[in-house]
């Protein structure tokens, strides 16, 4: 059975009061159809459409940005969901069950697709509809039972006011037969409070419909305000949270603790206040990362001390202490038991087992080996203004304080600089570098200076 997935992404969201479309609009660092995507991923259809419409660049860069196999189709005029169906249904027309979302709820999860499927099949339904129980059914279509039996859905502008009391909602996820779903779509009409093209009213014309009652009511929530999705926010945030802690990671307090949905943290490690975890960020075990850090897509070993660090796109191993009020640029490698220390800049530079810089040092676009020592102040010139040039630095060399080591230039292997050196030329392997103007000392200047001066 080919299986096929339409997300709905198409809707403006004016009252996100945003120059962006509403599927964008992030939690947790990442947009709505974001989450939406990687629980459509984790199932694995056969094909994946997702229908745009408001300001469609937007969603299409997005959706490019995750190199994965999806079709995008342009609804022109936003009348609404069915009609935002039709828009896909050349990908209908290739599948066999074709599964619809909605791009603004973000917390649909895989398993729940998985088991309304099974439903679906064991129902052998036409439609089935996931719904859920909620306190607050506002706004959402409410599920219509005739004797128990599921019959329609209704819009909240649809609803009398018995209707309206119903908790059962619809999630706006739905499993259809693609035959069926083909035949359904031309016969909706905007005969409605909304003047839309219904793709709930699939559900009353179909002769065989379920209802998949999901056991996590999460799934429904959507965001059409800011408030709304702050809100979903912070039921992430608390949930990704708790799953650590069931994973042996520990928390002191967690105030200004933000961990991205992707994050992994190895047990045994420590996540002190004020730091945001994001991106495709793995931690491992025994860490003590904080407080005050913010790490997006690095790699972390285990073992490692982080102190008021921001990090970026860098992989650390084992051992290694950052910070405090250290950076680590894209493209940082620190190799094991690395030491960097207070206000140390690294970019794009491979740093070798234990070297270290404790204070004041810039190392960029750099090959720093095993056991160098960077004096405090110590700093790489990469850029001349036009290009960016690489400095290489052997193993066990000793970079005197306040080098400057002007790229391209090469320092070999137990080679030392003195302090104060502006490098400009290799220096070989053993060798010192000095490079200081002529020392001179003027004996009783200042009684000179002021007699100079009368
Ligand atoms: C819809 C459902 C409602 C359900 C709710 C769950 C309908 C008629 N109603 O209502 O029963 O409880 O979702 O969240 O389907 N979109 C388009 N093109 C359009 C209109 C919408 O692509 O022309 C997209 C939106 O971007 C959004 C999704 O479809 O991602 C749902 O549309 P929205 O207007 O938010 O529907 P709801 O009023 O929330
Ligand atoms: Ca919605």
């Amino acid at each position: 059975m080919k299986t096929g997935c339409i997300i709905l992404a198409g809707g403006a969201g004016k009252r996100m009061k945003s120059e962006r479309p509403k599927v964008l609009a992030e939690v947790l660092c990442k947009p709505m159809l974001g989450w939406v995507l990687d629980a459509v991923k984790d199932f694995g259809f056969d094909g994946v459409a997702v229908v745009t419409g408001y300001k469609s660049e937007l969603t299409d860069a997005y959706v490019a940005s995750r190199g994965e196999n999806i079709i995008t189709y342009l609804q022109k005029e936003q009348k609404g969901t069915g009609d935002a169906v039709k828009c896909a249904e050349e990908m209908i027309r290739a599948m066999d069950s074709v599964c619809v979302l909605n791009g603004d709820a973000p917390f649909i999860d895989s398993d729940t697709l998985r088991a309304s499927l099974a439903y679906h099949i064991e129902k052998n339904a036409q439609v089935t509809v996931i719904t859920a129980e909620i306190p607050d059914p506002t706004g959402y279509g409410r599920i219509i039972r005739t004797d128990g039996e599921f019959t329609a859905i209704r819009e909240q502008k649809d609803c009398s006011p018995e209707e309206a009391k119903i908790s059962e909602v619809n999630s706006g996820a739905y499993w259809f037969s693609a035959q069926k779903l083909l035949a359904m779509l031309p016969r909706l009409s905007t005969n409605n409070a909304a003047g839309e093209y219904y793709l709930t009213d699939c559900v009353e014309m179909a002769q065989k419909r379920a209802a998949y009652i999901s056991a996590n009511p999460k799934i429904v929530l959507g965001a059409n305000t800011r408030k709304a999705l702050y809100e979903l926010n912070t039921i992430a945030r608390n949930e990704i949270i708790s799953k650590h802690m069931d994973n042996g990671v520990s928390f002191v307090a967690l105030d200004g603790i933000v961990i991205g949905a992707d994050v992994q943290i190895g047990c045994d490690t420590t996540v002190m206040p004020n730091t945001v975890i994001l991106g495709n960020t793995v931690i491992g075990e025994g860490c003590t990362i904080g407080a005050n850090c913010h790490i997006e897509d690095c790699t972390i070993g285990n073992n490692v001390r982080f102190d008021n660090v921001r990090a970026y796109s860098s992989v650390v191993e084992e051992n290694v202490k950052v910070g405090p009020f250290a950076q680590l640029r894209p493209g940082t490698v620190l190799h094991r038991g690395v030491k960097i220390g207070n206000f140390v800049e690294i970019k794009n530079s491979e740093i070798g087992e234990n070297t270290a810089a404790g204070h004041l040092t810039y190392v960029g676009d750099s090959d720093v080996g095993r056991g160098v020592n960077f004096g405090c102040g110590s700093i790489t010139a990469n850029y001349d203004g036009i290009n960016k040039y690489r400095t290489k630095i052997g193993d066990h060399a000793f970079i005197g304080s306040n080098t400057n080591l002007i790229a391209p230039v090469e320092v070999g292997d137990n080679a030392a600089t003195a302090a104060g050196s502006t490098v400009t030329k290799n220096v070989p392997e053993n060798a010192l570098f000095v490079e200081r103007g002529t020392t001179r000392v003027k004996e009783n200047w200042e009684k000179n200076f002021k007699r100079k001066k009368k």
